[in-house]
């Protein structure tokens, strides 16, 4: 989902915010819309990416990102964007990476209502307590590729989970 003002009432949305918008946050986008597919979803959750900084914009996920999504089954396949000051408004969740990230989406934020939507992905594992971020790869190897597809396949279930309680009543009013 890229297009502007396109998001639906009915639906929840969730927004994944890193640096570049090339590594973690497409990454968490393809697994967090593998699982809504996998869950029959679609029509009710809504999901995109963005980055903090505008240097990779219309690019394509970093090959590298892209090459380890392949080899878990996932196409990460988005074009690159910079977050905007109406995505705090628009959408439901604001899921950033790392301290930076929220430090720099919360400097966004106009008001508490957009402040409290901005959460750590780390916050939604289950599995990983020992990890309070998901740690940028772009300057390192291949296991910092795998941490991030590891982390963010846990935290996508923890946060579908907590959407699907939190959220579902409203979507079976509209069904
Ligand atoms: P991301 O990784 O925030 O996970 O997309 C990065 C991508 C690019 C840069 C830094 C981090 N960069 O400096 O260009």
């Amino acid at each position: 989902m890229k297009e502007e003002n396109s998001l639906n009432d009915m639906k929840t949305s969730v927004l994944f915010v890193c640096l570049g918008n090339i590594c973690r946050s497409p990454a968490a986008e393809g697994i967090m819309q593998h699982l809504v597919r996998e869950r029959l979803l679609d029509d009710c959750i809504e999901i995109d990416s963005a980055g903090i900084g505008p240097w990779h914009a219309g690019e394509l996920p970093d090959r590298r990102m892209r090459s380890h999504g392949e080899a878990h089954g996932y196409d990460f396949c988005s074009r690159a964007r910079q977050i905007r000051r109406e995505d705090l408004a628009c959408f439901d969740f604001i899921i950033v990476m790392d301290s930076e990230n929220r430090h720099d989406a919360m400097a966004m934020a106009r008001t508490d209502e957009e402040r409290r939507k901005i959460r750590m992905m780390t916050d939604f594992c289950r599995h990983h307590d020992g990890h309070d971020c998901v740690p940028d790869p772009y300057y390192g190897g291949d296991r910092g590729f795998e941490l991030v597809i590891e982390l963010l396949e846990d935290a996508c279930e923890g946060l579908l989970d907590h959407i699907i309680e939190t959220h579902g009543p409203q979507w079976a009013a509209h069904i």
